[in-house]
């Protein structure tokens, strides 16, 4: 078993092992102190495939449990299941002594993440996620989310769990395009800071090496939520390839995935970087060749003026300026902020 703990606003442990679904009862009882009652909110993939272990786990230790289950796909993001589940914990009696369980990747995260934050002014949160790109990214740090017509993750909150638990024998249902999809924000964190990881995925399929990787990862989020919790300094870093994914992901309607636009956008803003004379060569190829490697997307069919206009009503732009992440190196990413005119251009200089 593997533990990274995490010294934010709350302080809580991020665990990693195979096969700890079934043990999620007696781990959260730990966290809790006292069983309580344990509202679920998982989708509809995710449920006939690990809702019964969790449940008959979370009862072995002692706790009640209800579950609410959503159809899968980020639009079930939405202030609709927002609101549908806040009215499921409240007919449910749950109160500020239970606990929401998220089990299920980013989306499910994201949005029982918010309803923790709002409920009651606050309650009890543990995330199981069961996505690669969840273990390695949403499940950690604390950002919670809902989408609306205007923009994705436009609203939100900070919210850290008290427990967040990664079996990674859960990973071995994912379709192979949705772990590639966190193999993504896997050799994000190498480029953003981490040059002997990248070295590390490149030597050895991430399959292969699953929890070294997942702690890896988490410890380096961790390192950077600890330091900048709201996000208002070196957490943008993790934004790598965000500015061109948020418009991808928009301009597609969703059809892109998160963790593929991601791939994008870190391939344009690399290639941006280069032809500015900031990234050398053979970082560039190395980049382009680990993405391919793991089969994710380099290109899209999205021109650089409709890029530029979805990005410029991004949350990330302040005023007149955009912060992009330059990758200067592999490991050695920075905060660059551009006028907000210059955008397309990147952008064209990435297509
Ligand atoms: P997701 O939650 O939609 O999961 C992807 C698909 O995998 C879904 O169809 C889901 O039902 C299925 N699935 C999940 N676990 C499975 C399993 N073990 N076996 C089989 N199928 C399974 O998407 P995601 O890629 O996990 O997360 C993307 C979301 O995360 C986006 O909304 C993104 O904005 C958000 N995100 C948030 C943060 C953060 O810091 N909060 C960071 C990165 C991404
Ligand atoms: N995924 C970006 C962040 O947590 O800040």
């Amino acid at each position: 078993m593997k533990k990274v703990a995490v010294n934010a606003s709350r302080v809580y442990d991020i665990i990693i092992d195979k096969g700890i679904l079934d043990k999620s009862g007696e781990l959260a009882a730990e966290v809790l102190k006292t069983p309580c009652a344990a509202a679920i909110l998982t989708d509809s993939n995710v449920a006939p495939l690990y809702l019964e272990r969790l449940e008959k786990s979370l009862q072995s230790a002692g706790f009640s449990a209800v579950s609410y289950v959503i159809p899968a796909g980020e639009g079930s993001k939405c202030a609709e299941n927002y609101l549908a589940f806040l009215s499921f914990l409240a007919k449910n009696n749950i109160t500020r002594a239970d606990c929401i369980f998220a089990l299920g990747g980013g989306v499910v995260g994201d949005l029982a993440g918010f309803c923790a934050a709002t409920y009651l002014r606050g309650v009890n949160f543990i995330q199981i996620p069961t996505t690669l790109l969840a273990m390695v990214d949403s499940s950690v740090g604390g950002k919670t989310a809902i989408d609306i017509p205007e923009g994705k993750n436009l609203v939100g909150a900070f919210y850290q769990p008290s427990l967040v638990i990664c079996d990674c024998e859960t990973l071995d249902t994912l379709p192979d395009n949705i772990f590639n999809d966190g193999c993504a924000e896997v050799i994000k964190y190498g480029i953003i800071s981490d040059r002997p990881l990248f070295d590390k995925l490149r030597t050895t399929p991430i399959k292969e090496q699953l929890e070294d990787v997942i702690e890896n990862c988490v410890r380096d989020k961790r390192d950077v939520v600890n330091a900048d919790e709201r996000d208002v300094g070196i957490r943008q870093l993790l934004n790598l390839g965000h500015t061109a994914a948020h418009s991808i992901e928009a301009l597609s309607n969703y059809e892109v995935s998160h963790g593929s636009a991601v791939a994008i956008g870190m391939a344009i803003i690399s290639r941006a970087a280069n032809k500015m004379g900031l990234c050398p060569d053979s970082d560039l190829v190395e980049i382009l060749d680990i993405l391919s490697a793991y089969q994710l997307p380099t290109s899209c069919d999205f021109d650089a003026h409709s890029l530029d206009e979805a990005a410029l009503s991004d949350k990330k732009r302040s005023g007149d300026k955009i912060s992009l992440i330059i990758p200067f190196g592999i490991g050695n990413s920075q905060i660059y902020k551009v006028d907000v005119s210059e955008l397309e251009g990147i952008f064209e200089k990435g297509l």
